[in-house]
């Protein structure tokens, strides 16, 4: 059965082919539509293993590596510098058996030079096409640079502030992941793999390494399949929709069963249920860590389970390379997996044109280009999120004196965030000095940081940046993390301001200058304090090369601000995981809770209040998810279902009138939320279905319509079939997760 459902994909993968006139490999290849088959015929069973072999090289390159590449021993490089790379290209052009291309990979997450914010704060733009154009970017540059590969987007849904690698995430939220995430796939790969300036895209990592345990990176998960179905499989279905060229499977175990592993979810799920046509590559030697796990005994063992369970390319591990042959000696029907496997390499260097274009054109004026600088800031401008402003903002014409302090107002290294590898911190502009530079209005700008950075424990420039605060008419404080405290390996249990920051902010309000914070940081931090001692608050994930022009423009009042927040902030750490989409208990906590100080001492035991909250931090988040205020005011008003067709056309419509009653010309994310009422698995109490940028001027007003499908009402139930069942359906729209107006229909 299982080698039935492999040759099928075969043919499905040549199939596809499209002819490409292959000068080296097979020179006479052109027009012939079994050209990967042919190539494949060709090879021995060394050249098959090496196109499944990816090495690391940096630097200058070794006899031994040589070696390997003239005998046709590997495959993909990840992380090699542009300056080696067409020499290296070479040797398998000119000097291998088969003169099959190498194919080079890099992590190009959010940005190549030009760094955009990282991803969690291009989710917090609600809008693809802002996303898209930032991956068409970062592929565009590292283009240039002779990258073919990235390993982006990451799609694991995190709803833990704790996990470093939120940073990278698009949030909490499956549908929002979903648009996003391919949005950033169709950016990265263009119209055609092949043409110049597309660089295949990695749906990453596959699935569900976001649920850590703890939050602590690489961690064990245990998500129950009809969850791993609704939820964290969401987004990596909608990557292969959206014709993702490869997947890479995640570090963790899930349930017990490392995912590299995990043949139900990779083979069963991925390659036969889906038809996933790509490559599925392990992460960095993944397949040599199932021995640590405990999943196999050595090496051999693990390449075993590797190869059955369907990962094609082995990232760094070298299990493939010295185990595949001696493992097909002694059980040769593990052929057909390694033809598999190799096919799909095969189609996808083929799909990039490889064959006919091995070599690096660099361009390096495409790098930084005005345009995509252009770009990088508008996708910072629209990624902050006004969390608070007690008409503080934008700054009022009188305000001339601006103390600016505060460790990340000139900190151009660590507003870049995360998984940053090309991009420089000389061509960052920080928020300092774009407010120096602006030259929309006169300003003075006072600068005294307080900290150097963000852990500095050191109290001695504390006194002068309170005598500076006192200086001025207002004090901007810019806080939050250095990139290097998020990230992948960067989770944290604590999610307060690290160093001396909250003292930073506490002295700074004693003086009871007017103060704005501003927050640059990879991951929601734990800052209730902090922002009842404010009067207004911004809130970015790092924001890249063009955070600071993007913040002048804002507090100044040329941008107002339209981010959502793409995951909920919680009030405390002991509150996670405090997701919006959450299902309801027997016994859901009423509006109004009982105080932990009200209750009498030496109380017998009650079940106090009766319902599910903690006694301190209640249940409700700081901020809930799809938050951000604006410095207008939209109402909502006249939500109502226009049509009804679930039964004939499959679709049902609702419209809402929204108008801007407030004095300035703003974008609302207008967000529509479903909640199928009673199902035969219980459901969440509210799910993001759509939502939409509108922009209005002062008193203007606009319709807005959504569509649903009967696919947007169905779910995976315990049989893990999609079905929509009958009965009630709950509808809001509003400007968050937490509010809106509400509509019932039924299906
Ligand atoms: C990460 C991947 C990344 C790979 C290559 C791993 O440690 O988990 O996301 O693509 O390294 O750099």
């Amino acid at each position: 059965m299982r080698t039935l459902s492999i040759l099928l994909v075969i043919s499905i993968i040549c199939s596809e082919f499209i002819p490409v006139s292959g000068s080296q490999a097979n020179a006479n290849s052109s027009g012939n539509s079994d050209f990967c088959l042919q190539l494949l015929q060709q090879m021995t069973l060394e050249e098959k293993i090496g196109q499944l072999h990816q090495l690391s090289l940096r630097g200058d390159i070794g006899e031994e590596t040589k070696k390997a590449i003239r005998a046709g021993k590997v495959g993909s490089v990840i992380n090699i510098e542009p300056r080696y790379m067409n020499q290296v290209q070479e040797l398998a052009e000119k000097e291998s058996r088969l003169k099959i291309p190498l194919l080079y990979g890099r992590d190009v997450i959010h940005g190549y030079k030009t760094i955009f914010p990282i991803p969690l704060g291009q989710a917090a733009t609600f809008n693809p096409g802002i996303v898209r154009e930032g991956a068409r970017i970062a592929a565009t540059e590292a283009y240039s640079e002779g990258i073919r590969w990235t390993f982006a987007p990451m799609l694991d849904i995190s709803k833990d502030a704790r996990w470093g690698r939120i940073a990278e995430s698009l949030g909490e939220d499956p549908y929002l992941s979903s648009v996003l995430g391919a949005a950033m796939i169709e950016g990265f790969q263009g119209k055609s793999l092949a043409d110049k300036y597309s660089i295949a895209a990695c749906a990453k990592h596959f699935v569900g390494y976001g649920a850590a345990e703890g939050g602590r990176d690489y961690n064990s998960t245990n998500i129950p399949p009809v969850l791993m179905h609704n939820v964290y499989l969401a987004p990596f279905r909608a990557a292969n929709q959206a014709g993702a060229a490869s997947f890479m499977a995640s570090f963790n175990d899930n349930d017990g069963i490392p995912l590299t592993g995990d043949t139900e979810l990779l083979r069963n799920v991925l390659k036969n249920k889906w038809q996933f046509p790509g490559v599925v590559v392990s992460d960095w030697n993944a397949i040599n860590e199932m021995i640590k796990h405990g999943f196999a005994t050595n090496r051999t063992e693990a390449a075993l389970k590797a190869l059955q369970a369907g990962i094609d390319i082995d990232m760094m591990s070298s299990a493939y390379t010295n185990e595949l042959q001696q493992l097909i000696a002694a059980d040769s029907s593990l052929m057909t997996l390694l033809d598999d496997a190799v096919l799909r390499v095969l189609r996808m260097k083929q799909q990039l044109g490889l064959f006919e274009k091995p070599y690096n054109e660099a361009n390096p004026s495409l790098l930084y280009a005005a345009s995509h600088l252009e770009s990088a800031r508008q996708a910072a401008e629209e990624s902050f999120v006004l969390l608070k402003n007690n008409n503080l903002l934008p700054l009022k014409p009188e305000w001339n004196t601006l103390a600016v302090i505060g460790p990340m107002a000139d900190a151009p290294h660590d507003q870049l965030g995360t998984w940053v590898f090309d991009g420089e911190k000389d061509k960052t502009i920080t928020p300092l000095r774009a407010l120096r530079e602006y030259t929309g209005r006169k300003l003075r700008i006072l600068y005294e940081p307080g900290l150097e950075y963000t852990r500095d424990l050191s109290r001695k420039g504390l006194k002068k940046a309170v005598e500076t605060a006192q200086k001025s008419d207002i004090v901007l404080l810019f806080l939050g993390e250095e990139s290097i405290l998020s990230g992948e390996a960067h989770s944290m249990a604590d999610l307060n301001l690290v160093g001396l920051q909250s003292e930073l902010v506490a002295e700074i309000s004693k003086t009871g200058k007017p103060l704005v914070l501003v927050v640059m940081a990879g991951r929601p931090l734990t800052i209730e304090k902090e922002i009842e001692q404010a009067g207004a608050v911004l809130y970015g994930f790092h924001p890249g090369t063009m955070g600071g022009p993007a913040i002048a423009r804002i507090l100044l009042g040329d941008v107002n601000p339209s981010g959502k927040l793409p995951v909920s902030f919680p009030r405390h750490t002991g509150q996670i995981p405090v997701h919006y989409n959450h299902n309801n208990t027997g016994r859901p906590a009423p509006e109004k809770l009982p105080s932990l100080y009200e209750i009498p001492r030496e109380a017998k035991q009650t079940s106090l209040g009766n319902t599910s909250f903690y006694l301190d931090y209640g249940f409700r988040p700081l901020f809930p998810f799809g938050y951000g205020l604006s410095y207008t005011r939209f109402e909502y008003s006249d939500f109502k279902i226009t049509r009804n067709e679930l039964h004939s056309s499959g679709e049902i419509s609702f419209s809402v009138k929204l108008r801007n009653t407030g004095n300035y010309t703003g974008t609302e994310v207008v967000q529509l939320y479903v909640q199928d009422v009673v199902a035969s698995v219980a459901r969440p109490v509210k799910e993001l279905k759509r939502f939409e940028r509108v922009q209005l001027k002062p008193g203007e007003q606009k319709e807005v319509v959504f569509t649903l499908i009967t696919d947007d009402l169905s779910f995976y139930g315990r049989d893990l079939v999609k079905t929509i069942e009958k009965g009630l359906f709950r509808t809001w729209v509003g400007t968050d997760s937490s509010q809106g107006l509400q509509l019932e229909f039924k299906y």
